[in-house]
């Protein structure tokens, strides 16, 4: 019984945890993704009309992806990298962006 107390505290501890810093960590992991054309952490060498997507305003981000996603904004290949990702992990990567430098 006394080990059951003591697992059920621990992981109320890790849900607790998780529940902050989680939101941020997970755009980090997502964005890592981004990097290999927009540059780390969205700073764009500006090479081959890469558009650099650090310090964009979350609500601009936000708009143009989920244009790509629904198809109204016209892309070469965010379209169908759009479709992976979930309206929080955009948001997540939204705030991600907004607060690298540019
Ligand atoms: C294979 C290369 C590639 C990858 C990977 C990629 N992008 Fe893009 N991204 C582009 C290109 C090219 C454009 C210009 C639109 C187009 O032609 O698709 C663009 C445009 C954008 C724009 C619009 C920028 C603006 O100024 O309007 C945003 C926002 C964006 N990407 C976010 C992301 C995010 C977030 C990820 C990672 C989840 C990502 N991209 C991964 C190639 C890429």
């Amino acid at each position: 019984m006394r080990t059951f107390t003591l697992a059920a505290a621990a992981c109320a501890a890790v849900a607790v945890l998780a529940a902050g810093p989680a939101h941020a960590q997970q755009a980090q992991y997502i964005a890592a993704n981004c990097a290999n054309c927009h540059g780390t952490d969205g700073r764009s060498a500006g090479g081959g009309g890469m558009p650099g997507i650090a310090g964009l305003s979350p609500t601009y981000f936000k708009e143009q992806m989920k244009a790509f996603r629904e198809g109204t904004r016209k892309a070469t290949i965010m379209h169908q990298i759009a479709k992976g990702y979930t309206d929080e992990q955009i948001a997540a990567l939204a705030d991600y962006f907004s607060q690298q430098k540019k």
